[in-house]
């Protein structure tokens, strides 16, 4: 039976993993740590992150956060930031054990926004 993205994610828990690694990396990583750093409700960042995931990969769960371009206004994220941001979601991913399959229709998911994320 096929599955949907948010099945072979694992559902919300599996989801929720992927974000604590993902935001664990960005936190550890030279070339974007500051812009998580300096979060002031990282929870709030984070339930978003599980919503947003979510919601785009077929569950349940509603998005209540900003749409991604508000979300990054003003932060004139670059496109080595982008680059970055994607290679730690593809680390917590392989970390996760998702297979490659899943990790292109991620891939192709944060390809696709961002022209709504980068130089905003
Ligand atoms: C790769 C694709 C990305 C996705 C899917 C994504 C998704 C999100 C979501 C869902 C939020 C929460 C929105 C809300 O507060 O309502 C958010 C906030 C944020 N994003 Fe992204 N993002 C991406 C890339 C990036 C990049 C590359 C950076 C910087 C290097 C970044 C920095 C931030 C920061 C700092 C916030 C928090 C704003 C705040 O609450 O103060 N994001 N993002």
């Amino acid at each position: 039976m096929i599955q949907t993205l948010y099945q072979r994610l694992g559902e919300a828990k599996g989801i929720s993993q992927l974000v604590d690694d993902v935001m664990a990396a960005h936190l550890a990583n030279p070339l974007i740590k500051t812009r998580f750093e300096n979060i002031k409700d990282l929870d709030r960042a984070k339930r978003m992150a599980r919503e947003f995931f979510g919601a785009g990969s077929g569950g349940p769960e509603p998005y209540t956060g900003k749409d991604m371009v508000a979300a990054h206004k003003g932060m004139n994220i670059s496109e080595q930031e982008y680059l970055a941001a994607t290679d730690d979601i593809l680390g917590a991913m392989d970390k996760n054990k998702h297979d490659e399959e899943t990790k292109k229709d991620v891939l192709a998911i944060i390809y696709s926004l961002k022209n709504h994320i980068m130089r905003m």
